[in-house]
């Protein structure tokens, strides 16, 4: 009785500890997911200045979007950045076809009409995690 008792609680060890080892396991993942450089998700004018940024649109259109070599793009519609996105424009602005998704279409849109009002995203460093308004 005695050592069937034992057993059992060896037993009983044996598979808490395959319990336990697994979750360290998958806490461990998880822990090494969350700490990866993810940057924190902005609304959407906020993840369309990190476009528009990170794809260099601000190169030809300025920082804030107000013109330089390219026109002034300030509050442009979606319909407009859609076509000039995937078709690319003869006088000087390739095609993002193989860069832009719809989402990001969306949100560079909202970033282009965010501009001027109190949402307006205006940080320059699109790399960083947490960008400071
Ligand atoms: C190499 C320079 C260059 C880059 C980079 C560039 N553009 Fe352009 N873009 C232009 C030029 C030049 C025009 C105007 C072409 C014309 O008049 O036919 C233009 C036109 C546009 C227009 C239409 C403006 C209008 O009034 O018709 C939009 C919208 C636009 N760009 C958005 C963007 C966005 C968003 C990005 C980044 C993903 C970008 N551009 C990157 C040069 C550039």
């Amino acid at each position: 009785m005695q050592r069937t008792l034992i057993l059992t609680a060896l037993a009983l060890a044996a598979s808490l500890g395959t319990v336990s080892s697994s979750l360290a396991a998958d806490t461990g993942l998880s822990i090494s997911s969350s700490t990866a450089p993810v940057a924190q998700k902005l609304d959407a004018a906020g993840e369309g200045r990190r476009l528009f940024l990170k794809l260099n649109c601000y190169g030809c259109h300025g920082m804030y979007a107000t013109g330089g070599m390219g026109p002034n793009i300030v509050h442009a519609e979606r319909n407009d950045v859609h076509e000039v996105l995937m078709r690319g424009e003869d006088k000087g602005m390739r095609s993002y076809r193989d860069y832009v998704n719809d989402t990001d279409i969306a949100n560079i849109t909202a970033y282009l009409q965010s501009i001027g009002t109190p949402n307006e995203p205006t940080f320059k460093d699109w790399w960083k995690k947490t960008p400071p308004k």
